[in-house]
């Protein structure tokens, strides 16, 4: 038995701001690396909770920076290429030396953003998956990330899930947190539904928001480059260079399935409709059209 597979929260996690994150990862020092991190207006933020499609933005957002020229995203891993600033990496990186536009990933929550991020407002790439799918992503996750708890039982994990006792805190503080931004002119909602409909208009829609104007042809190009089973090839975006040790991808693949309602094939009819209760409960005051509403 892998030893992680018996440790506990308080063994793996530490509580940053009232939320669970892997200790290896996100050192005190790292995090006050955020805390005073200086943001530039023309930064892009892609911020996600976990599992709703960071790896795939850290594809297709360099590609509309560089127009479609693949070398950033064949010759750079995709935690390089777009640093988590949380994550000890993003402090040994010379991220101030960067040029602009510099992109960078968070898993943060709103109130959980440097006071950097408030004055100069950098742009905002929110990505959005349906809460049940990224239960069902981070389901399979849990049991392949070592620094992860592991998942036990689907009604064990939802428990946690739906209770914010998991990485990151709770998919609800955080959807909520984001959306209901008063200045959202700096912010782009991006459905990971959408993306999966119709990439093509995902990628059209980021690149009018970034100021990139691509013709229909490097358009087409970046979102087949992007989509699932080309991009699971890709070993700078795959995962395939961490250790097993790390992420055992023979238990589960990190680029797993890559589709919209895969939660059907996990959660029992009886699961579902607790899920939907939960979220009528706490989403019942949000003003936000979610696509899946
Ligand atoms: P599944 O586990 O449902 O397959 P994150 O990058 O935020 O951790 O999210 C991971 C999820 O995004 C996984 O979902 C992964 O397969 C999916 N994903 C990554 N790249 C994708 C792509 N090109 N197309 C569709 N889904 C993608």
């Amino acid at each position: 038995m892998h030893l992680c597979s018996i440790m506990t929260e308080a063994e793996l996690y530490s509580v940053y701001k009232g939320v669970y994150v892997p200790k290896d990862f996100h050192p005190p020092e790292c995090l006050r690396y955020y805390e005073e991190f200086n943001f530039r207006q023309d930064d892009i933020l892609i911020v996600t909770y976990p599992k709703s499609g960071t790896t795939w933005m850290q594809e297709i957002v360099p590609l509309i920076k560089s127009k479609g020229d693949l070398t950033p995203v064949q010759t750079i891993p995709n935690w390089d290429r777009v640093p988590w600033l949380e994550e000890h990496r993003a402090s040994i990186l010379n991220l101030e030396e960067r040029p602009s536009p510099r992109i960078f990933a968070t898993h943060f929550h709103y109130n959980m953003m440097p006071e950097s991020f408030f004055k100069v407002k950098p742009r905002v790439l929110y990505v959005l998956r349906h809460p049940k799918d990224v239960f069902t992503s981070s389901f399979h996750y849990h049991k392949m990330a070592s620094f992860l708890v592991n998942p036990g039982t689907v009604d064990e994990f939802m428990e946690k899930f739906l209770t914010g006792k998991v990485m990151f805190g709770s998919w609800f503080d955080h959807v909520k947190g984001w959306t209901h931004v008063k200045d959202q002119e700096h912010i782009l909602y991006i459905f990971y539904e959408e993306m999966i409909m119709d990439l093509k208009e995902s990628v059209r829609k980021m690149s009018s928001f970034l100021g990139k104007s691509l013709s229909q042809e490097v358009i087409a190009d970046i979102a087949d480059h992007c989509v699932f089973k080309n991009m699971k090839t890709n070993k700078m975006s795959n995962y395939s260079l961490v250790s097993s040790e790390i992420f055992d991808q023979k238990k589960s693949a990190f680029l797993r399935k890559g589709t919209t309602g895969d939660w059907k094939n996990t959660l029992t009819e009886a699961q579902s409709d607790h899920f939907d209760a939960v979220y009528e409960e706490k989403m019942k005051n949000v003003k936000f059209h979610f696509v899946w509403d």
